[in-house]
């Protein structure tokens, strides 16, 4: 029997009075990869920022590691173990990339101020670049530097909002590489939005499939058809 670390229950929410998902119920278990996928607008990003607090629910409730945190603020969801990656990665361009990872520091709510290492073995790249400022970095570069940051939180969930948008192939591998191992090695649960369906694939076990704020088909990613992928993905 697998663990459940998140569930939502008939979650409605929006900005507002205007709802943008209706009556969402959906469960990912304890060292999944889930991917959520649909069109644009369909209400990818508002229900991962409803899942950390960003947007407040109408309806329903939200289930984290056991405990009710619908009424949770988002500081404190971080610090029970959800961390929020948001779409355009949100770097602090003119802080240099070790500012920007203490940031996760001020998240986390840790006292301790030294990076640890793990967070250089599964990015190389950014001890070479420490002093730089954040916003010099390549599209993949900062897309590594904000999975880094939320890493620092110590979480058992990463939110995490189109890892792949605008990213060149090679780095896109790289970052698969790199979440894949996140995962196994350190068995944090991942939750990501993604329109890459073959990304989604080759690293999610199961699938949501979103349209129009409703969850519309879900399943194992082997059962991610074509013809599921034509009627919901395709423009
Ligand atoms: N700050 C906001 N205020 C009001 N409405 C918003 C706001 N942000 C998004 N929306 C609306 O909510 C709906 C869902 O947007 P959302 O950003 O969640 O979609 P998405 O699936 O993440 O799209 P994309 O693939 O383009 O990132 C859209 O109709 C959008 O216009
Ligand atoms: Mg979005």
């Amino acid at each position: 029997m697998k663990e459940s670390l998140l569930e939502l229950s008939n979650v409605t929410a929006g900005y507002g009075p205007t709802p943008v998902l209706f009556d969402i119920s959906m469960t990912v278990n304890q060292g999944e990869v889930v991917c959520l996928l649909g069109r644009n607008g369909v209400g990818k990003t508002t229900l991962l920022r409803s899942i950390i607090g960003l947007n407040a629910l109408s309806q329903g409730s939200i289930v984290f590691d056991a405990d009710d945190i619908s009424q949770t603020p988002t500081f404190k969801r971080t610090r029970y173990g959800i961390a929020y990656i948001p779409q355009g990665r949100e770097i602090i361009p003119y802080l240099s990339v070790l500012d920007n990872l203490k940031l996760g520091f001020a998240a986390s709510g840790r006292k301790s101020k030294k990076i640890p290492e793990e967070i250089f073995d599964f990015f190389p790249m950014l001890k070479d670049h420490l002093s730089r400022q954040g916003g010099l970095l390549s599209g993949g570069q900062q897309q590594q530097l904000a999975i880094a940051r939320g890493l620092i939180c110590n979480p058992k969930l990463i939110l995490l909002d189109e890892p792949t948008e605008g990213i060149q192939p090679s780095i896109v591998q790289e970052i698969k590489d790199t979440l894949q191992r996140i995962n196994q090695e350190k068995g944090i649960t991942v939750l990501m939005v993604e329109q890459k369906i073959e990304f989604a694939r080759q690293l999610a076990q199961r699938f949501f499939m979103m349209d129009k704020g409703s969850i519309v088909a879900r399943g194992q990613t082997e059962e991610l058809t074509d013809s599921l992928v034509n009627q919901y993905l395709a423009v």
